[in-house]
């Protein structure tokens, strides 16, 4: 699959002009909104886990250094708890663009954390898959955390996203042990 999702999602899953949708972010869409909302709360969707095995060209690394971003694996049983907002379809143009790198957009069901009503409703999530050109896929704690230690693209050194996220993270109350090993890992070279 090409790098450059944006056609594909919008032939994939054309969007009703005057719907809005749900749209669930487990990693940088939870603490980097750049883009207008009309309601969001924390979510967790079902059986995927978070993996930095997505190669990043285009934001925290370049193509001949890409860096280490997340994708979402299939994990039976397991929650990925994050951000869910509600958005007018338009807003997808961003974000589609945003999330360009070989990310899919899905559909799932997001279920709330908030203790409000309704408790779940249907929504998209994005997910680079093992089928697109900068999949990276697995590797141990310490080469992703030494990869993604000495990376850097357009939108930032490759630590400060996991950082970011982590920080992210423990503000959702949430544990999330592959993330925070990788934190835990990080060594900027000398
Ligand atoms: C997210 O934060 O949900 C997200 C992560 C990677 C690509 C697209 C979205």
């Amino acid at each position: 699959m090409a790098h450059d999702t944006q056609t594909l999602n919008k032939n994939r899953m054309p969007l009703h002009p005057e719907h809005p949708v749900w749209v669930f972010g487990y990693g940088s869409l939870i603490h980097k909104v750049d883009f207008p909302y009309l309601q969001r709360r924390p979510a967790y969707i079902e059986d995927w886990q978070r993996r930095f095995w997505q190669g990043s060209h285009d934001h925290r690394g370049t193509p001949e250094a890409p860096g280490r971003v997340l994708t979402l694996i299939p994990a039976q049983g397991q929650q990925c708890v994050g951000m869910a907002y509600q958005v007018k379809p338009e807003v997808f143009e961003h974000l589609d663009h945003r999330e360009k790198n070989g990310y899919l957009r899905i559909e799932t069901a997001l279920h709330f954390v908030d203790g409000n009503q309704p408790e779940s409703e249907r929504g998209l999530v994005y997910i680079a898959g093992p089928d697109n050109a900068a999949y990276l896929g697995p590797a141990s704690d310490l080469e992703i955390a030494q990869q993604i230690a000495c990376s850097e693209g357009p939108s930032g050194p490759n630590d400060e996203y996991v950082l970011k996220l982590a920080e992210a993270l423990r503000q959702l109350d949430t544990e999330d042990d592959h993330v925070f090993s990788i934190e835990s890992l990080l060594v900027k070279p000398k």
